[in-house]
């Protein structure tokens, strides 16, 4: 008899456990991860922008030199976050939704990785 208040016990508190999981805000994903799911279809494995889509799209270069002293961490920051457009064309979607904004500093920080190696 004693067993079944203790298995009572216990799928309480996994399901209060459980329920934490599922109610709470998805655990913060590395840099390295978010950007392989966002942005290596078109920025490429390495900032190159080499995929047939950042080709297409014209995506920058983010192993020049150039194209990394002409970005601040806030123009790159406010890209992420609120994406780019052309007139009124969508090129690179608001990520606002898809990321917080410790995520979007790290993807920054990443970008900068890409910079040539002196
Ligand atoms: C659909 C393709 C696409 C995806 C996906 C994409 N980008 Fe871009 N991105 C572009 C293009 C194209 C440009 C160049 C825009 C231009 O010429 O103004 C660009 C420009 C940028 C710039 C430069 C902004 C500026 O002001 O010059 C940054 C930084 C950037 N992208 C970061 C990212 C990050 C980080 C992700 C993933 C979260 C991402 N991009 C996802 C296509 C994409």
């Amino acid at each position: 008899m004693r067993t079944i208040p203790f298995a009572v016990a216990l799928a309480l508190v996994l399901g209060g456990v459980m329920s934490a999981f599922a109610t709470g805000e998805a655990p913060p994903k590395d840099a390295k991860t978010n950007y392989a799911s966002l942005c290596k279809g078109c920025h490429g494995e390495s900032g190159k922008g080499d995929t047939k889509l950042g080709q297409m799209l014209k995506a920058p270069d983010f192993s020049a030199a150039k194209v990394q002293e002409a970005l601040k961490d806030e123009r790159i920051f406010k890209a992420i976050k609120e994406g780019l457009k052309k007139g009124d064309k969508v090129i690179m979607k608001p990520y606002a939704d898809k990321l917080t904004d410790p995520e979007i500093k790290a993807l920054v920080e990443l970008l900068r990785s890409f910079k040539p190696k002196p």
